[in-house]
């Protein structure tokens, strides 16, 4: 294999390429436009975030944060983990050479932190803890450099005391981001919006990282078009009118067969006595659950409702439901919102196992499916998340409910329901050559890179070679690249001040001036020929 085939895109990632990036943009377009009528605004937010943002908003023992973050490895970072993970386990029988790797990697995280505090990478008051920690480094040198087991006890001391001062150096730790509501919410305060008129209602797009086994509809980059609402109003209406603008997108792209799935999960008046009765009733079935729902059960019994393991659907239909256990306000709430939806003219289902995979969500939640997409088919989730914003150090009386679209899977079912072809529009333009302009003789090359220039500010495509062709090869090429017409420039019409016009589809073929051509080109073009 030469070294150029060497390079694909990696696992998991792809390419978007046109013709698919035409149906992309046009999905985008549209979503800016319905959200523009609803009064959302654009927030472009950065792809690296502090990996603890995510730990603290979505939960470290989700599936996303604790399997499927991408970090960024600084050497610093490594080492660190590495000593950490040596001093949880002090009493460990080790032997001399497990010890030795010990104080080497000491040394080593040594060599490198006093780097960073040079740079500046490190701030200055870890300067103490790494003066410190180079102590009981000396001290594991000189006083115990090997297993003499008398004094196995101050070995395992000093394992303690190095963790415990390395856990207090405060290593950047960054992480790709995995979704983009932690991000919203941490801009949010840190720019003080709540301080703004009314709901802030802000929207975005962009690629999402997720270390995810692919499939159809599942990438380790994908995309998501998101919006959140933020204000301190918790009001029904706030739901009902966030999945109404999304029910109006999805009908103004013709996706068709979605299917809207609704539910409340309660607030924290009311769900931790639901999910310890939920844990209760899962530890007298824990023989016939999966290995992932019995360890579910201590970390997170809710997300064992999300299970889509053949044998335990008969086990999950019998727990009980959340909907049973719903204090007053939740349940006024939940009703609230599906009164408002009815107003709206929505058609939901109710889906009390509709839980979601991260912990910042209470009351409502929603997710809708579409068709073409297999076992990967919600195309959107999304739902209420209260108490957000006061847990990453905001205002306690900000609430907000949001959501986010999979660009790729709604992308892919459009596709199947051969929504593909993009006629029109912004899209359909970037996709049709208006005009190949084939000149010949180097007065020709000049005067049509002029005619180009105002073509293109009128709005028309048109395609310039750059190097002077045969006559037959540039037209055949013309012919290639399905341009509607070929423009001829070439000695003959520079001498009568017109261009050669040759309808392609049909090869009739006319002489005009500039004026005419352009509007002939035009009359082409709204007559959409
Ligand atoms: P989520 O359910 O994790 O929610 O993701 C939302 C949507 O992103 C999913 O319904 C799916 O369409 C798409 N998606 C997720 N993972 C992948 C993947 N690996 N490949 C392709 N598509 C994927 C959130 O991210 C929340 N932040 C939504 C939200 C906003 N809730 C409130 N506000």
């Amino acid at each position: 294999m030469s070294d150029k085939a060497k390079f694909q895109a990696i696992k998991g990632v792809r390419d978007i390429l046109p013709p698919e990036s035409a149906l992309w943009n046009r999905v985008e377009q549209t979503a800016r436009e319905v959200f523009a009528t609803f009064g959302f605004v654009e927030i472009r937010l950065p792809i690296l975030e502090q990996r603890e943002l995510f730990d603290r908003s979505i939960g470290g023992e989700t599936d996303i944060v604790s399997k499927e973050m991408y970090g960024i490895a600084s050497p610093l970072l490594v080492i660190k983990g590495m000593l950490l993970g040596e001093s949880k386990f002090p009493g460990l029988k080790r032997d001399s050479s497990e010890y030795l790797r010990f104080l080497m990697s000491l040394s080593a995280f040594l060599v490198v932190a006093r780097d960073a505090l040079q740079s500046k990478e490190l701030g200055a008051q870890n300067e103490r803890s790494i003066h410190e920690l180079d102590h009981a480094f000396q001290a594991g040198l000189t006083h115990f450099p090997n297993a003499d087991p008398s004094r196995e006890s101050e070995r395992q001391q000093l394992r303690k005391d190095v963790g415990e001062l390395v856990s207090r150096i405060e290593v950047e730790d960054l992480s790709l981001r995995p979704e983009a509501t932690a991000s919203v919410v941490r801009a949010y305060i840190e720019h003080g919006m709540q301080m703004l008129p009314g709901n802030v209602k802000l929207y975005y797009m962009g690629p999402m990282f997720r270390r995810e086994r692919p499939q159809k509809g599942r990438y380790r980059q994908f995309y998501q078009i998101g919006a959140e609402v933020l204000g301190s109003s918790d009001a029904p209406g706030i739901d009902a009118e966030v999945i109404e603008m999304l029910m109006m997108l999805f009908e103004r792209l013709n996706l068709k067969g979605a299917v809207l799935n609704i539910n409340s999960i309660g607030d924290k008046n009311c769900r931790p006595a639901y999910v310890e009765k939920l844990r209760a009733e899962l530890q007298k079935v824990r023989e016939h659950l999966g290995e992932d729902s019995k360890r579910r059960i201590e970390t997170n019994p809710l997300r064992v409702l999300d299970s889509k393991l053949e044998s335990e659907q008969g086990i999950i239909a019998n727990l009980p439901r959340i909907a049973d256990h719903l204090c007053r306000d939740c349940r006024a709430h939940y009703d609230e919102v599906k009164r408002q939806l009815g107003l709206r003219g929505i058609a939901y289902q109710e889906n009390w196992r509709l839980v979601r995979g991260l912990d910042y969500y209470m009351r409502t939640t929603f997710e809708i499916t579409a068709p073409g997409l297999g076992s990967q088919n919600a195309v959107c989730g999304g739902g209420r998340y209260d108490g957000l914003v006061e847990l990453l150090g905001g205002p306690a009386t900000t609430k907000g409910i949001g959501f986010a679209i999979g660009t790729d899977r709604l992308v892919l079912s459009l596709q199947e329901a051969g929504e593909g072809e993009t006629p029109g529009g912004l899209a359909g333009k970037a996709g049709g050559l208006d005009v190949y302009l084939a000149w010949f003789g180097a007065a020709a090359q000049s005067a049509a890179i002029g005619l180009a220039g105002r073509l293109r500010d009128a709005g028309f495509v048109v395609e310039l070679p750059a190097v002077e062709m045969k006559f037959g090869k540039s037209l055949g090429l013309a012919d290639r690249l399905k341009a509607r017409h070929a423009v001829i420039v070439g000695d003959d019409e520079l001498a009568a001040g017109v261009v050669t016009v040759k309808r392609l589809s049909d090869g009739t073929q006319q002489k005009l001036g500039e004026q005419e051509l352009f509007s002939y080109l035009r009359a082409v073009q709204s007559a959409g020929d």
